[in-house]
C-alpha cells in the first residue's frame, strides 16, 4: 500500500504568474531548472498511518476541506500522490476555488506521484524516468522530478539522461536535515522539497527510539519566544531558510494558517546553531517493509 520508494514525481501542470503584490501569494517562488515557477512552501495531504501503522481511511471530505482551508490561507502548492487515494479530493477543492474566482489554475502548483511500477523490484528507475520524460514531452506534466532517491541513485540518474529532475522530494526535518542531498541538489539547480517537515516533533508521531527534540523542548521554546512564534513555525522557517520547500500537512484550520505564517521573521546564527545540532540522520519514514527491494534507497 505505501510504496513510496523511488516514487517518481509527476508535477501535473504547474504554475503561472502569481503577483507578489497579492498577500496570498507572498511565499517566495523558485524558478525550476525547466523554467517553471514553484512556490517555496506547500501543503501536504497524506492522512498518514494510525497507531497500528495502518493507513488512516480516506473517506468523507477531510482532505477536500483541508485543501479549501489551505488555499484560503494562501497555499498555492499542494502535494498529493496516487497512493494517498485523495487526488479526487484535492481536485475538487482546487476546482471549487477556481469556480469561486479565488484562484486561477495557473496560480496553483500541484504535485502528484507515481510509484516506480509493479512489480517494483524488477523495474529500473532509469526506464521509469524515460517514461516521465515522455509524459513531459507530451504535455501531461509541466515539470518532473524524483522522490526518495538516495545520492547514488540521484547521481546515476543525473549521468543517464540529459533531462534532469526539477525537484527531489525527500524527508527533511530537524533530525534528518539531508546535508549531502541538499548540497548535491543546490549545486546543480535542483529544488529540494521536504516531506514530513515536523519529523518526530510531536509525541504522537515520535517512535520510541526517536531522538529529541519534541515540541516542548526548552531550547526550541526559547527560540520561538524570542521571535514571538510557535515551535512548528520556527522549524518550518529553519527548513525554508535551508533552501528546502516544506510541505507540512494538517487537517486543522488553525494549524493550516499557523504553519503558513513564517514569512515575517528570520532566524539568526544562534538559532541556526541550535537547530543544526538536532541532525542525527534519524528517519520517520524508513520504508522498512521494502528493505529487500532492489532499489531500496535507505
Ligand atoms: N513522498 C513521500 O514518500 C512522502 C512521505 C511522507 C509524506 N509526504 C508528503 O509530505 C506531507 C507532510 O508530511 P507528513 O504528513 O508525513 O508529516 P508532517 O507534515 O510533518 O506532520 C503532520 C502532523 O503534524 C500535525 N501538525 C501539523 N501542524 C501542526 C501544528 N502547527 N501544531 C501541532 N501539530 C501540527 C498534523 O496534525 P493534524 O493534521 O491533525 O492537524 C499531523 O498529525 C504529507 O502529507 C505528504 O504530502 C511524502
Ligand atoms: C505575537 O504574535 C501574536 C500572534 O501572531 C500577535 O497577535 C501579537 O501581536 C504578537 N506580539 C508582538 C509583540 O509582536
Ligand atoms: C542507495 O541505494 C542503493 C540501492 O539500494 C544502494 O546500493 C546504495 O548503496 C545507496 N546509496 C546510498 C548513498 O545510500
Amino acid at each position: 500500500m505505501f510504496i513510496f520508494i523511488n516514487f517518481v514525481l509527476l508535477f501535473v501542470v504547474v504554475y503561472g504568474d502569481c503577483p507578489q503584490s497579492v498577500p496570498a501569494c507572498s511565499a517566495p517562488v523558485a524558478r525550476l531548472n525547466d523554467g517553471h515557477l514553484m512556490p517555496r512552501f506547500g501543503f501536504g495531504t497524506w492522512l498518514g498511518l494510525d497507531k497500528y501503522q495502518l493507513p488512516v481511511p480516506v473517506d468523507g471530505e477531510a482532505v477536500q476541506l483541508a485543501v479549501l482551508a489551505a488555499i484560503d490561507a494562501g497555499y498555492r502548492h499542494i502535494d498529493t500522490a496516487s497512493i494517498y487515494d485523495d487526488e479526487d479530493q484535492v481536485g475538487r477543492a482546487v476546482n471549487q476555488k477556481i469556480a469561486d474566482g479565488a484562484v486561477k489554475r495557473e496560480d496553483m502548483f500541484i504535485t502528484t506521484k507515481t510509484k516506480n511500477i509493479r512489480p517494483y523490484a524488477d523495474i529500473d528507475y532509469l526506464e521509469t524516468w524515460r517514461g516521465m520524460v515522455e509524459a513531459k514531452r507530451l504535455g501531461l506534466a509541466s515539470s518532473i522530478g524524483v522522490c526518495n532517491f538516495n545520492l547514488t541513485q540521484l547521481r546515476r540518474l543525473w549521468d543517464s539522461h540529459e533531462l534532469k529532475p526539477a525537484v527531489l522530494q525527500v524527508e527533511t526535518n530537524l533530525n534528518q536535515q539531508q546535508p549531502e542531498l541538499r548540497q548535491f541538489c543546490h549545486s546543480r539547480g535542483v529544488q529540494v522539497v521536504g516531506y514530513t517537515p515536523f519529523g518526530s516533533l510531536f509525541p504522537d508521531r515520535a517512535a520510541p527510539d526517536a531522538p529529541p527534540p519534541r515540541a516542548d523542548d526548552p531550547q526550541l521554546l526559547a527560540i520561538a519566544d524570542r521571535h514571538n512564534k510557535t515551535v512548528p513555525q520556527v522549524v518550518l522557517r529553519y527548513l525554508f531558510e535551508l533552501g528546502v520547500t516544506p510541505i507540512p500537512k494538517s487537517v486543522t484550520k488553525s494549524r493550516i494558517e499557523q504553519n503558513r505564517d513564517i514569512f515575517d521573521f528570520s532566524l539568526d546564527e544562534f538559532d541556526r546553531q541550535q537547530l543544526r545540532s538536532y541532525h542525527t540522520g534519524h528517519r520517520v519514514v524508513d520504508l522498512k517493509i521494502f528493505s529487500d527491494a532492489n532499489h531500496y534507497p535507505f
